[in-house]
């Protein structure tokens, strides 16, 4: 009877939650489909960040203490002053809030946010690498940003961080008297290159190779953080009504709604980090930079010919664990002008937008897409979207709540 009367109580409030619950999704709420998409949105559906089978440390925490280190050292740049963290800055998202970055020179493109990096299948708005670590020696050389050569990092390390390194990596070799050599460096860097011996050469790619696995294994460590809309879809799958931080208003619902249906936004941003983890072209204009900009297009045959690729003698993994790299998609028709979907979480705090800065507004981002404006080159894959001024301004409030 106790039992029977216990029973009738706890299906009782099971019923009435489940009516309330169902009253406020109608009312104001989201239907079911839409509350199924917020799910699959929402930091609760973030699977726990994968193995980097390529990156034998890249969980190991003196790696990840090392890396730490590295990642905002001076020294390991051409006038002593450049590191990661001077274009990824912790309390901007890991970036800089500019269309282009300064280092040694300029860069042609945007700096990313790092926040869930570890996620991500490739680097870079086109996805030339396909590591963390592999990503991150391309800044180390690159002469707008670091302005290094691989074998000045490697004898820097030797110098300065010899003890931390042969600890995780064992011996280093001999460095002393190297000079400034890499086979992408000045014409007298890739002289001196060449004039070492294939031996010498692979002593220096392997320190180098380890550096970025090191820096990659702090990176690992930045996760994306909870935001007011995972508190909201938190709340909804709690069978709660939203309140307090966890509550959105009418108009930021709406905005999701068309986030998830009229603006096809989900197409590519989707997930727990908002993006599908490919490249599409959308018509962005081209920056006002002399290179030409092909994007995916140029990147494919980068990424397969990089010595430091999955697939490489740097690389820690077994070939039938490059998967991602060995069946990439090739397709060119698609991939002129094509560019990584970014993850939109904390995008209002982070302006400008796109691959290098072009529309300097969110406003202007929803208008892009309202509008779909032809590609100068290669084929958007957008269409027109016909959204009215207060469903833009829905759109707008939504992507602020992330
Ligand atoms: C001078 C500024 C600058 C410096 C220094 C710099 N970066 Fe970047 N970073 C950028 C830019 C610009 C991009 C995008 C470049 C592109 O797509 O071609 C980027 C992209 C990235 C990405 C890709 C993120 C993604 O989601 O694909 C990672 C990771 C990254 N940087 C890490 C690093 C690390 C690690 C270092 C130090 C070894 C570093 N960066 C140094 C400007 C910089
Ligand atoms: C066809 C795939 C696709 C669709 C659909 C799409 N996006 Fe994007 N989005 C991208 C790509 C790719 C980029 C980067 C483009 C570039 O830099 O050239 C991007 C960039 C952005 C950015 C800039 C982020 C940053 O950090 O610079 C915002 C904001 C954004 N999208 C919001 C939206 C919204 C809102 C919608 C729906 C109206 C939408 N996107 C629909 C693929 C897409």
């Amino acid at each position: 009877m106790k039992k029977a009367l216990a029973l009738g109580v706890v299906i009782g409030l099971a019923v009435s939650g489940a009516i309330a619950g169902y009253f406020y999704l109608q009312n104001k709420g989201l239907n079911e489909a839409e509350l199924e998409i917020a799910r699959t949105l929402s930091l609760a559906s973030l699977r726990p960040l994968p193995a980097d089978l390529s990156n034998a440390v890249a969980d190991d925490p003196a790696a990840i203490a090392l890396g730490e280190a590295l990642f905002s050292e001076g020294g390991l740049s051409a006038n002593g002053e450049i590191s990661c963290a001077t274009c990824h800055i912790e309390d901007r998202q890991f970036q800089d809030d500019l269309a282009l970055s300064n280092g040694i020179g300029t860069t042609d493109r945007r700096a990313m946010p790092l926040r869930g990096a570890g996620y991500a299948l490739w680097l870079f708005w086109d996805g030339r690498k396909d590591s963390l670590w592999s990503q991150a020696l391309g800044p180390m050389e690159s002469s707008v940003e670091h302005g290094f050569t691989r074998s000045q990092v490697a004898a820097y390390i030797a110098e300065h961080y010899r003890r931390p390194y042969e600890a995780l990596f064992g011996a280093l070799p001999a460095l002393e008297n190297t000079p400034a050599a890499s086979p992408l460096g000045s014409a007298a860097q890739q002289a001196a290159w060449a004039a070492m011996s294939a031996e010498q050469q692979d002593q220096i790619n392997r320190v180098f190779a380890n550096t970025g696995k090191a820096i990659a294994a702090f990176e690992r460590t930045l996760l994306p953080l909870e935001n007011r809309f995972d508190r909201y879809v938190a709340a909804l799958l709690a069978g709660q009504v939203p309140s307090g931080s966890a509550a959105l208003t009418q108009q930021e619902i709406d905005g999701f709604k068309i986030f998830a249906g009229k603006g096809a936004c989900v197409n590519c941003h989707n997930g727990p980090r908002f993006t599908d983890e490919f490249f599409h072209n959308t018509g962005i204009a081209s920056p006002q930079t002399p290179v030409v900009d092909f994007g995916r297009l140029d990147a494919v045959a980068q990424v397969e010919a990089d010595e430091f690729n999955c697939l490489g003698r740097y690389s820690d993994a077994a070939p039938a664990r490059c998967g991602t790299l060995r069946f990439m998609s090739r397709d060119e028709h698609l991939f002129e002008r094509a560019y990584k979907s970014p993850s939109l979480r904390g995008v209002a705090d982070r302006p400008p937008y796109m691959h290098a800065g072009q529309l300097a507004t969110l406003a202007l981002v929803v208008e892009h897409y309202n509008r779909a404006m032809p590609s100068i080159s290669g084929h958007t894959e957008l269409e027109p979207l016909g959204l009215t001024t207060a469903e833009k301004a829905a759109l707008l409030a939504f992507l602020k709540t992330l």
